[in-house]
């Protein structure tokens, strides 16, 4: 059997090859945190910056002039709190952006309490700290669902794992006009160790006496049952879009959910897994350019429809020269 005529050349190589990138396929993640009056880096990450309020208009307008015009938005508000949340800032953010860029772009917003809180964990935690509390979470999520859409974002991601969320914030948009506002559900969301300079970024690492981690709410690398379970509830509780996350370490289960579910399935390429390639490549043990594309190869050739990742802003440039 001879396999090597299929990779004798690039023109063999182009026509034979089963995955096609496509940056029109990319979603961006952004940083606002209120408490910054100009970009500040976030450790490991990069040319990925936090921006103030002003800079991240600047930062749109850049990578929609590099053929990105969809975006994933992390608002970090500048005060924190047990028990009293106020989603203005949030809001205020979209409304700017969405006032500015109009329907030239496609806005998701995060949705999440754990860089609201001053304790770090994803919702409301019982009086000694030891539980996260699902009902109060679920209710105050609609709220901030509601406060964003009110604002004009084009998508709601709720990012914090607890049960019933989904069917709440559909009929809660629904019931107040905004059935047009979609959600992308973290579906499969992972406890996991790469998600660190993340939360460092957003200020929101889980930081209390009780509860020391997530691991009561988001799902156990251990468990394949819960991962998919989780996403075929997510799916019938009304979600568009259906996100697994960890992407790299985690393409069994894009894998699985892209042939059971007919729901558009997005990987995303989380802020640790981007840093590693940061961090090799500053070390010169890789080519970052063509590390990235070997990742969301990886990724579409696994099932994933749609890619989340912190260089989505080099996509078409990369894609474009990438060499087969
Ligand atoms: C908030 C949230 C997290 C991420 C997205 N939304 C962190 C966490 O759950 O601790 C991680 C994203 C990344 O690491 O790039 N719930
Ligand atoms: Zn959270």
């Amino acid at each position: 059997m001879n396999q090597r005529r299929l990779r004798s050349s690039t023109q063999m190589r182009e026509l034979t090859s089963t995955v096609v990138l496509n940056h029109k396929k990319f979603i961006q993640p952004l940083f606002v945190d209120e408490s910054l009056s100009e970009r500040k880096m976030i450790i490991g990450m990069g040319d990925v910056y936090s921006d103030s309020v002003a800079t991240v208009l600047d930062t749109i307008a850049s990578d929609l002039k590099n053929g990105i015009s969809k975006f994933l938005l992390f608002p970090v508000p500048g005060s924190k709190s047990e028990d009293e949340f106020n989603f203005s800032f949030a809001a205020s953010v979209v409304r700017q952006i969405k006032n500015t860029f109009g329907d030239n772009i496609w806005l998701a917003s995060d949705l999440c309490l754990c860089s609201y809180t001053s304790h770090g964990h994803c919702g409301i935690l019982n009086h000694d700290h030891s539980q996260l509390l699902n009902y109060e979470t679920v209710s105050l999520l609609k709220d901030y669902a509601w406060a964003l859409a009110d604002a004009g974002v084009d998508c709601i991601a709720p990012s914090d794992m607890t049960d019933g969320r989904i069917r709440c914030i559909r009929r809660h948009l629904d019931d107040s006009g905004y059935d047009q506002v979609s959600i992308m559900s973290y579906a499969a969301k992972f406890s996991s160790q790469y998600y660190g300079p993340f939360r460092d970024a957003c200020h929101s690492s889980p930081n209390t006496h009780g509860l020391k981690n997530r691991k009561t709410y988001q799902i156990s690398p251990l468990n394949l049952n819960d991962a998919i379970a989780s996403a075929v509830r997510d799916a019938e509780e009304g979600a568009d879009i259906l996100m697994v996350k960890p992407a790299g370490l985690y393409t069994d289960i894009i894998s699985t959910l892209s042939k059971k579910i007919r729901k558009p399935i997005a990987a995303y390429h989380v802020s640790g897994e981007y840093a590693s390639i940061e961090l090799m490549a500053g070390a010169g043990l890789l080519d970052k350019e063509a590390a990235h594309l070997e990742t969301w190869t990886a990724l579409v050739r696994s099932g994933a429809d749609i890619i989340i990742s912190y260089a989505s802003r080099h996509a078409k440039e990369w894609i474009g020269r990438m060499e087969v």
